[in-house]
């Protein structure tokens, strides 16, 4: 299969992650998919930010867990961009999907280190009020999470996110009924693509940013290329 580029919390350059902002460019500039982070507000919103402490991207300080959406709604979510961004909020779940949902392929990423209570079940009944679900798959660094979304409902697609490379990726994944792995670009060896896809398991890659990287993994035929740089990767691919 034809590499397909996915926009990483957005993934457009000059852009704040993780808003609507950026998802709309990110369709706009032909993207294949997006990738994004969810969690729970302190009223049990599935909201879309990455850390778990909103000081790096927000106009507040502590844990999301510990604010209620419309308490999020009142701060700034672009803290580190321009005048035109200012209006930006942190999205819900239900909005990205809105602005994504015509999009080939949609990666939502649990980030369920706390662990969140419920957020498996919340994500999955959104998924199919969207009926987005032959589109869509779940990823998580939290293997539990994964198996339990297996469990709820196993033919929704889930992806294993690996930091670091394991000794045997492949057969991990498998033994679990994982459908995907999700690795860090630097572990993503032409041995472990071929593995991977002989054993049936997507394999796709985060977060590449660099085009010598972008070119040699193309070369791999690696599913999925999750990058910061959607402009970038195109360019690289079509050369
Ligand atoms: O899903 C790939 C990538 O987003 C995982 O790392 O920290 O950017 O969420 P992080
Ligand atoms: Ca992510």
């Amino acid at each position: 299969m034809e590499t397909k580029i996915i926009g990483h919390r957005g993934g457009v350059d000059g852009y704040p992650e993780n808003t609507l902002a950026s998802f709309k460019k990110a369709v706009e500039l032909g993207a294949d998919g997006v990738e994004f982070d969810v969690q729970l507000s302190k009223d049990g919103q599935i909201v879309v930010l990455h850390d778990e402490l909103i000081d790096r991207t927000m106009s507040g300080t502590g844990l999301v867990k510990n604010y209620t959406l419309a308490e999020l709604r009142a701060m700034s979510v672009s803290k580190n961009f321009g005048p035109e961004f200012k209006a930006e909020k942190i999205p819900t779940l239900q909005e990205v999907l809105t602005v994504v949902k015509d999009l080939e392929f949609i990666n939502i990423e649990l980030k369920n280190f706390l662990p969140y209570h419920n957020l498996e079940e919340k994500v999955l009944a959104v998924v199919a009020e969207f009926n987005l679900q032959a589109k869509t798959i779940l990823s998580s660094f939290n293997h539990y999470s994964l198996q339990k979304i297996k469990k709820l409902q196993p033919e929704m697609r889930v992806g294993a996110l690996l930091a670091a490379k394991l000794i045997n990726p492949t057969d991990y994944a498998f033994k679990r009924g994982f459908d995907a792995l999700h690795l860090n670009f630097l572990t993503a060896d032409e041995e472990i693509v071929k593995k991977a896809h002989f054993m049936g398991l997507e394999l796709n890659v985060y977060t590449v940013n660099h085009p010598t990287a972008m070119i040699e993994l193309f070369e791999r035929d690696i599913d999925h290329l999750i990058t910061d740089n959607i402009e970038l990767a195109f360019e690289m691919k079509n050369m």
